[in-house]
């Protein structure tokens, strides 16, 4: 078997970058270990970027995230009960939408089924070979092995993914963050407690109050990384998260029996470079954000257009020049990203180890964000979304 770019990953963004090489005429095989009902059951993130919807968009992948995604032009901010509303569209002219990633993935994988282009679920025992060379990838489906050989590899296949293991250690340097806590979130079937996100900084800890749509809501609490659901029922976790909120917020949280209920840490991590000969990393398998910023999910989408652009160029017979640029163009945004999602991270969350000092900077942080136009325009450019440069 032969294909032009061997996708390892189906979540967004191997079939986001599988769908924007098939619009191109340029022939592409996914191999992704779970099924597809595992891959649609998992709860990811919910935000889109301007950039994101746009490419969506463009791409003919937007038509039912245009119809039912919800436009925000707004987030709220709560410091210890004070609340301050960053009005993103009229800052940057930009916004954000609210479409879970799980809706973007089941769009994507409907549109490769109608395309014909082929993807194997249930790959077992995914192995990459002769990546500096001439590269070829072996898997085991219903029991037999098979070997698919490639121009290229793209390496979309999350954080514990085979491709960036299949790099020798010696040629990647990681650099990583590593959070004193994490999120519990739950999901529920209740409209949202307000109509656009309200990121609240307490004493207590970090709150969330997220949304998927008019009447499910998506709620999370800052929480010790080894916290077990099991000691959160929800009478305890609705108590907490109204201890989190402003009293305004808190009077209209309706309380539910959640759907789904996880914890998960947070941490930063960036691998460099994002190509080891002919095999390219990107998404999750490249970087990690802390959730806070919503970055997950965009910056994979803007690593996928930039090497779906390298490869373009490639076929196109136009330069290598996209292709040997990849990683570093890519970086930059990462990086920025990174920034962003640290910095959000660090003014809303409470840290363990926090003394007076550092918890009255914070503060500052925040006062000075509602008191400055321009902080707040720095805080909605990179919340709406950084461009693509170069
Ligand atoms: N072989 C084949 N497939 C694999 C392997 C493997 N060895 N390891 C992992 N996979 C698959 C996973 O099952 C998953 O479906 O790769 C896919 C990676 O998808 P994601 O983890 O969703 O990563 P990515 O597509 O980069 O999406 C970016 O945005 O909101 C964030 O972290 C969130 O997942 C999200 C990410
Ligand atoms: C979510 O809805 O899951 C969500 C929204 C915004 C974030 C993180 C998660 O910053």
């Amino acid at each position: 078997m032969r294909t032009k770019v061997a996708i390892i990953g189906a979540g967004p963004a191997g079939l986001m970058l599988g769908h924007l090489l098939g619009r191109e005429g340029i022939d592409s095989l996914i191999l992704e270990r779970q099924s597809p009902g595992y891959v649609l059951q998992r709860i990811r993130a919910g935000v889109l970027e301007q950039g994101t919807v746009d490419l969506l968009r463009d791409s003919g992948a937007g038509a039912r995230m245009l119809a039912e995604g919800l436009p925000h032009t707004g987030i709220e901010l709560s410091f210890d009960g004070d609340t301050h509303r960053i009005d993103l569209a009229a800052l940057t002219g930009r916004s954000v939408m609210v479409y879970g990633q799980t809706e973007v993935t089941r769009d994507l994988m409907a549109l490769r089924a109608q395309s014909g282009a082929a993807t194997v679920y249930e790959a077992a025992d995914v192995a990459l070979h002769d990546v500096g060379g001439a590269p070829r990838v072996t898997y085991v489906k219903d029991g037999r092995t098979h070997e698919l050989a490639c121009d290229f590899i793209a390496g979309c296949d999350g954080f514990h993914g085979v491709s960036r293991a299949s790099i020798p250690p010696s040629a990647l340097t990681v650099f990583e963050r590593v959070y004193p806590f994490g999120w519990l979130g739950v999901l529920v079937d209740k409209p949202p407690v307000a109509d656009e996100l309200i990121y609240a900084h307490h004493a207590r800890g970090f709150a969330l109050c997220s949304m998927r749509s008019a009447t499910r809501s998506r709620y999370y609490l800052q929480c010790r990384i080894e916290e077990s659901v099991e000691a959160w029922p929800d009478d305890r976790f609705y108590a907490e998260l109204r201890r989190r909120l402003s009293p305004a917020a808190a009077a209209a949280l309706q309380q539910g029996v959640s759907i789904e209920k996880s914890v998960a840490p947070l941490r930063s991590v960036v691998v460099e470079p994002l190509r080891f000969g002919r095999l390219f990393l990107a998404g999750d398998a490249a970087h990690i954000v802390p959730p806070t910023g919503a970055k997950g999910l965009n910056l994979a989408m803007s690593d996928v257009r930039c090497l779906f652009e390298a490869f373009a160029d490639h076929y196109r017979g136009n330069s290598a020049a996209g292709i040997d640029h990849y990683s570093a163009r890519v970086l930059r945004r990462i990086w920025k990203a990174e920034r962003f999602s640290w910095w959000m991270t660090t003014l809303l969350h409470a840290f363990p180890e926090s003394d007076g000092f550092s918890r009255r900077i914070q503060r500052a942080d925040f006062d000075y964000l509602v008191s400055s136009q321009a902080a707040q325009t720095v805080l909605a450019e990179n919340y709406t979304g950084l461009p693509i440069e170069g």
